[in-house]
């Protein structure tokens, strides 16, 4: 387990210490250069990974102690009050927070000794970029949705942010290669056109930078699709390797004419070792790449059976996966938390890419969706991810738009809902459908609203 709360062994000064040191991964960059948007990212997929995270951003604080932001006056050095107030935020944070964002050296340094005191590693994360049509698209895509300007007219709010630069440039300093070179960094150049990494310290460290610079920011969306409904499917039997029923290979058709209709350029499709992700892939008439990574959770002396016989013949089994549904290990198999493991170069990849179809399996789908929704470990073994249904992902501002596509071919409901929700059986796929509709919508209101920093 790679958990910043879990004891890791480091070896410092010729002695062995045992400690339990949390990191604080410190952003470092003028407005605009795509801080928030590399926080979020990276805390998204920490906490995925399992390494609890928590971001703590200097702009919400500053709006709490600065109730009404008026213009970029407040920005300016010669400002003593305001200063006085973003020098009083850097502290508080400090004081209660694993992570903050830091623009100048007065603010590192007061990070620096906090952490020392409390036995922190700190890693720095630089973003510079000097490409002003990258950093008016920044502005645009995410600025003006900040409480700092509602009810703004856009060009006054465009001018007002560009001073506001302007006011931090003149007191910014990035990290000094020859200075600094004792501290742990990333400098990301231009949106990653180029990087520098100094000193990483220990194993996350070394994944938040395999991390960064794997991530890129090019529009694109991803389409994950369960098998089309597989015989076993019909039996309501769970795992085994079984070939698509009739409505599957429909469901395959259909999903070939909808991803035509997308005319998407360069797409690249994903599927299974497993028959039922092969056969529905081989509808669509291209190439396709197989992962066994993707493959279903496995199920172990559980595969090929009901839900009703595992009830009935492994009672204590069905009873500890139900009081923990992402941690049960199937005896002989896998848990939802080794799937996400297994997951990790499949997320890794994805995150490489641009257009992507991933044919995959219902739990794996849970784990793949989690990760673009930033849905926690306790939510994501019970996601609804119906058969026969296509949730398309677009990457937006801060978060993930979903759109779900039900692609009208009937199929069974293979979803069990978490214990204490009572829910018919055979529940139709029309209902699933509409339920994954409303989680869905909730998901793009969830975005958008989280885009407003
Ligand atoms: O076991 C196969 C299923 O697709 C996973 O579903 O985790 O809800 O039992 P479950």
């Amino acid at each position: 387990r790679h958990n910043l709360n879990i004891s890791s062994i480091q070896i410092f000064m010729l002695s062995v210490t045992f400690c339990n040191s949390p990191t604080m991964i410190v952003m470092v960059g003028l407005p605009a250069r795509g801080k928030t948007y590399i926080s979020k990212k990276l805390t998204r997929y920490l906490n995925w990974i399992g390494v609890p995270t928590k971001m703590f951003n200097v702009g919400q604080y500053r709006r709490e102690a600065v109730k009404i932001y008026k213009n970029f006056e407040f920005f300016k050095t010669d400002n003593e009050e305001a200063m006085r107030i973003q020098q009083n935020i850097t502290q508080n944070i400090s004081n209660e927070s694993p992570k903050t964002q830091s623009h100048n050296l007065e603010r590192r340094a007061v990070i620096n000794s906090f952490a020392k005191e409390k036995g922190y590693k700190v890693f720095f994360v630089e973003s510079i970029c000097d490409d002003p049509e990258i950093i008016a698209e920044n502005i645009k895509q995410v600025k003006f949705g900040s409480p700092d300007y509602v009810d703004r007219d856009i060009d006054d709010a465009m001018e007002d942010f560009v001073q506001r630069i302007e006011c931090y440039k003149a007191n910014y300093k990035s990290i000094d290669d020859e200075k600094d070179r004792k501290l742990s960094y990333i400098k990301i150049f231009d949106v990653g056109s180029r990087y520098l990494v100094n000193r990483v310290q220990d194993h996350i460290q070394s994944r938040i930078v395999y991390y960064l610079m794997n991530i890129h920011v090019t529009p694109r969306s991803i389409y994950l699709s369960r098998h089309g409904e597989s015989e076993l499917n019909l039996l309501g039997r769970i795992g085994g390797d079984s070939g698509l029923s009739p409505r599957g290979q429909k469901y395959a058709n259909a999903l070939a004419t909808f991803i035509k209709g997308q005319k998407i350029s360069d797409l690249k499709v994903w599927t299974s070792h497993m028959k039922r992700t092969i056969q529905t892939a081989e509808a669509l008439g291209v190439p396709y790449e197989q992962w066994k990574a993707l493959n279903e959770i496995d199920a172990g002396v559980c595969e090929e059976l009901t839900y009703e016989e595992i009830q009935e013949n492994l009672p204590e089994e069905f009873a500890l996966r139900d009081q923990d549904k992402y941690r049960y290990r199937y005896p002989k198999g896998e848990s939802y938390e080794d799937l996400v493991h297994r997951l990790e170069p499949v997320i890794m990849e994805l995150e490489r890419q641009e257009n992507v179809l991933v044919v995959c399996h219902q739990a794996v789908m849970r784990c793949l969706l989690a990760y673009f929704l930033d849905k926690p470990a306790d939510e994501l073994p019970y996601l609804r991810c119906p058969l026969h249904t296509v949730l398309k992902l677009t990457p937006i501002a801060y978060g993930c738009k979903v759109e779900p596509f039900f692609l009208n071919i009937e199929a069974v409901n293979t979803h069990r809902e978490r214990p204490g929700v009572s829910f018919h059986k055979h529940t139709s796929v029309i209902i699933d459908t509409y339920l994954c509709q409303l989680s869905a919508l909730w998901d793009v209101a969830y975005c958008a609203s989280d885009g407003r920093q």
